[in-house]
């Protein structure tokens, strides 16, 4: 059993994700294209990660597992990646693309992790905590999975602003990723804000487990 995985294949999920399954299923296939030269923007979001060899990492909301190949030069040989997602299109989507070979795909909820409490060095998140359904609940279900002084990156490949330009509305302060929000709910969910950065060519805060 690795790291207390209980299984890989986690099918009892507590919320109703359809939609959000059914919004990234519909875009599976095609999710690499939309954005092909994204590779250097993830690879340079895990460095910051601060990863050593032997390190065991997750990528919550992998995805098709872009950050996967970064993550596993990260931690190296003996290191563990784990890529959780809870769309099985875009899993399969991780696998066509290899990046299973990076990183043991599992299709969980990260609401509801199978992993031991502390087992982790650190959680990588791209374009997830938007899409969670109660972030403050699932920010603390990550903080339990990672060790103290572990470390979490909230990474998006482009800028609130310039994200909100290319959909034509406007950032609106409400805007959980919003840095007046996030400290503060990191806080309140078992994590300590480090750095905020929300440029146009990235979103990255990192934040440390409290201990
Ligand atoms: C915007 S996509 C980002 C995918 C990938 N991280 C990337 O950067 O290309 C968000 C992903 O989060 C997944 N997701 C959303 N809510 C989730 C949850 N509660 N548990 C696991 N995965 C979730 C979706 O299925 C989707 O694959």
């Amino acid at each position: 059993m690795l790291l207390g995985v209980r299984c890989e294949i986690m099918r009892c999920m507590s919320d109703d994700h359809t939609h959000v399954q059914e919004f990234f299923s519909a875009r599976a296939a095609d999710w690499d294209n939309r954005f092909p030269d994204d590779g250097p923007a993830y690879a340079s979001a895990v460095s910051e990660l601060g990863l050593r060899e032997g390190d065991r990492v997750l990528d919550a909301g992998c995805g098709t597992g872009r950050a996967l190949p970064p993550l596993r030069d990260a931690v190296g040989p003996t290191g563990v990646v784990l890529g959780g997602d809870l769309t099985p299109a875009m899993l399969e989507a991780a696998a066509r693309a290899d990046r299973d070979r990076a990183g043991q795909l599992l299709l969980t909820d990260v609401s509801r992790l199978p992993l031991r409490a502390e087992s982790l060095h650190a959680v990588f998140a791209a374009g997830l905590i938007a899409h969670l359904p109660n972030p403050a609940a699932n920010l603390r279900e990550l903080a339990r999975v990672v060790r103290p002084g572990g470390v979490l990156a909230l990474f998006h490949p482009i800028g609130r602003a310039a994200l909100a330009a290319r959909q034509g509305r406007q950032v609106s302060p409400d805007d959980l990723r919003a840095q007046a929000n996030l400290g503060p709910l990191l806080s309140a969910s078992g994590w300590r804000m480090t750095s905020y950065v929300d440029e146009d060519a990235r979103f990255l805060t990192l934040a440390v487990r409290r201990p």
